[in-house]
């Protein structure tokens, strides 16, 4: 029997909010019990259930006479699973309610067939809302704290974010300049039929107009471009490393930005990469293997240096810190319901403690490059402001394209980039 998409979708789903299983650990393996299309039609239906998950909740509250009980959670999922589809998806409705009341079975729920096909039904039959005025967590399908905290951050822009989060985001390539020019990689995109949208100023970062699979890109399997984001892509060349630096990566994985300082800077001295997950090193190593990269890749916490630091001062450092995610959420939306508000502060104390104990290794005229994907204010702006008051060797270098006080904010609203945060921190010589 074929396997049902949508009982993997209610899976999933039901794994990330009941059981706080993030959807990159829970996706993959449902993915491999899937062929062909239904690989993204189960990602579209996961990604799409996170992300309207107060709406499609509020939308079963309305049609259900009284809530499934524990162990009837998956036919819950089902559920946001099936009116998703009817409300955004291009499949047709007859199709969806089919599909989805068929998955009971595979969810060993078939007694809940009828409950699954009525409750469908009627939301495809129900044409037009209430008039009431939604609570904002539901109008928006964000947690009220954090909606409080973007609404205090950003008393203009916020809806302007907050939907941004919510859009499927663009394909980035990364060009690697030691085989092709960003010119030569567009007329190699043209070649190939594959249509540029944009191509940004600073990095050289391109957006294509559609997502394409890796393998069709020329030149993948060579080495000759990577995926990331155009956020991501500023690190590299903010960091401006010069022929002969000692370079630091201090927490590395997957290690998108090492491999990148190392195609735009082949003659520094010696890149070393370290990272606290052990596991994840093994794609930091990957990727510069596929790049045909090397740097010393090592197992560490960036905040006790004691451990590992070999006493050979830094001229340049990455701090790509552990952080809340937030700028990501369109990427992982995921994000927004295993984050919870009590983390934050946990996260800038880590953050201040790895960009205190780190300090120290960076050579005097040295630069360190403190990076989030963040939007939220604690962990960025204010965490550096924090950070030059107490350390009067350090110097903030102003960021030429912004004019932005302390740092550099990217929110997920515009370039179409991810939400990160940069700040260029210069150790005074006479410090
Ligand atoms: C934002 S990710 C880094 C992404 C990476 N720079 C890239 O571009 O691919 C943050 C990383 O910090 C690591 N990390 C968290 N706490 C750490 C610590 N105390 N020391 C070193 N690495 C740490 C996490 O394992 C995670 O891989």
């Amino acid at each position: 029997m074929a396997t049902n998409v949508r009982a993997l979708a209610a899976k999933c789903t039901y794994a990330v909010i009941d059981k706080g299983r993030s959807l990159a650990d829970e996706l993959p393996a449902l993915q491999e019990k899937v062929i062909g299309k239904d690989k993204g039609l189960l990602q579209e239906l996961c990604y799409g259930v996170l992300r309207y998950l107060p709406e499609l909740e509020h939308e079963v509250r309305q049609l259900i006479q009284k809530p499934l009980v524990a162990k009837q959670r998956a036919v819950h999922f089902l559920l946001l699973v099936g009116i998703y589809q009817i409300k955004y998806t291009r499949i047709p409705d007859h199709a969806a309610v089919s599909e989805t009341v068929a998955a009971t079975k595979p969810l060993k729920h078939q007694h809940l067939k009828a409950l699954v096909n009525g409750i469908l039904r009627n939301f495809q039959r129900k044409t037009t809302d209430n008039d009431e005025k939604l609570p904002v967590a539901i109008q928006y399908n964000h947690p009220s704290w954090f909606i409080k905290k973007i609404q205090n951050a950003y008393p203009d822009d916020w809806p302007a974010v907050l939907n941004a989060n919510q859009e499927k985001p663009p394909m980035w390539l990364r060009v690697n300049q030691q085989h092709h020019t960003i010119e030569q990689y567009l007329e190699l995109l043209a070649k190939a039929d594959i249509e540029v949208a944009s191509v940004d100023e600073f990095s050289g970062a391109i957006k294509l107009a559609q997502a394409t699979d890796v393998n069709n890109l020329p030149g993948f399997e060579l080495g000759h471009v990577s995926v990331q984001d155009g956020a991501a892509q500023q690190a590299a060349v903010l960091l401006d490393c010069q022929p002969h630096d000692n370079v630091l990566d201090c927490c590395a994985a997957p290690g998108g930005k090492t491999c990148h300082i190392l195609e735009l800077r082949p003659s520094i001295n010696a890149m070393t990469a370290i990272d606290i997950e052990e596991k994840r090193l093994l794609r930091v190593k990957d990727n510069l293997a596929r790049l045909n990269l090397s740097a010393n890749v090592i197992a560490a916490d960036a905040s006790k240096p004691e451990l590992w630091w070999d006493k050979q001062a830094y001229d340049r450092i990455l701090l790509d810190a552990p952080c809340s995610g937030t700028g990501v959420i369109r990427r992982h939306p995921d994000i927004k319901w295993l984050r919870k508000s009590t983390d934050i502060e946990a996260l800038t104390i880590l953050q201040q403690q790895i960009l205190k104990n780190i300090w120290p290794l960076l050579k005097p005229g040295g630069t360190l490059l403190y990076v989030t994907c963040s939007i939220l204010p604690e962990e960025n702006c204010e965490q550096i402001q924090q950070f030059i008051s107490k350390n009067s060797d350090a110097e903030l270098i102003a960021i030429d394209n912004t004019q932005q006080k302390i740092g550099w904010q990217i929110l997920p609203n515009e370039q179409s980039m991810d939400g990160f945060y940069y700040a260029k921190l210069k150790k005074k010589n006479n410090g």
